[in-house]
C-alpha cells in the first residue's frame, strides 16, 4: 500500500465523474464513470455501487482496480492503482449507504468497494508521464 500525496487527493475531489477500471479474470477490460467515491485516508478510497454490472461481476473475480484523474487548476493528472474488496455489510457497508443516502435517500447503494491505493503514476503528457510517483 502507498499513500497518496496531497496533490492526487486534492485532484480526486475536484473531479466528478471519475473514470474506473476494472477488467475480467482473463484480462478484457471495462471503465464506468464513478459520481459517488470517497478518500477514507491517504491510503483507501470508498466507491458506492449503485449500478455497477460488469463492474461488479469483474471485481467478484479480479479485485484490481484503476482509477484516472485530472486536475485542471494545476494541470497535473495522476493513475491510480489498487485493489478492491467488496462489502455487502458490516460497518463499512453502513459507512457507505448512510453516506450515499444522505446525498440521495434513492439510490440503492448496493455495496461499499474500499480501494487499497498501491501505486500512483504520472498521467500528464511530458517527460514523466507514465512514470511511478509512488
Ligand atoms: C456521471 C456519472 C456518474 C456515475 N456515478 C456512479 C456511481 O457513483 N455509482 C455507480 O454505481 N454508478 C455510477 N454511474 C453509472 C456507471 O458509470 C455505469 O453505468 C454502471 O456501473 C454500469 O456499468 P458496468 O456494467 O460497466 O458496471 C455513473 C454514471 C455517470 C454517467
Amino acid at each position: 500500500m502507498v499513500k497518496m500525496p496531497t496533490e492526487v487527493k486534492e485532484a480526486l475531489l475536484k473531479q466528478k465523474p471519475i473514470p474506473i477500471a476494472t477488467a475480467t479474470k482473463d484480462g478484457t477490460p471495462n471503465v464506468i464513470f464513478i459520481g459517488l467515491m470517497k478518500i477514507l485516508d491517504d491510503e483507501t478510497l470508498l466507491l458506492a455501487d449503485n449500478f455497477f454490472l460488469k463492474t461488479a461481476a469483474n471485481l467478484s473475480e479480479n479485485p484490481r482496480i484503476s482509477v484516472l484523474c485530472y486536475d485542471t487548476d494545476t494541470k497535473k493528472s495522476y493513475q491510480i492503482k489498487g485493489s478492491a474488496k467488496v462489502y455487502k455489510a458490516g460497518p463499512q457497508f453502513d459507512e457507505m449507504r448512510k453516506w450515499v443516502h444522505g446525498v440521495n435517500p434513492k439510490l440503492p447503494a448496493k455495496a461499499a468497494v474500499v480501494v487499497k491505493v498501491e501505486a500512483v503514476y504520472d498521467a500528464m503528457w511530458g517527460p514523466s508521464a507514465g512514470k511511478l510517483i509512488v
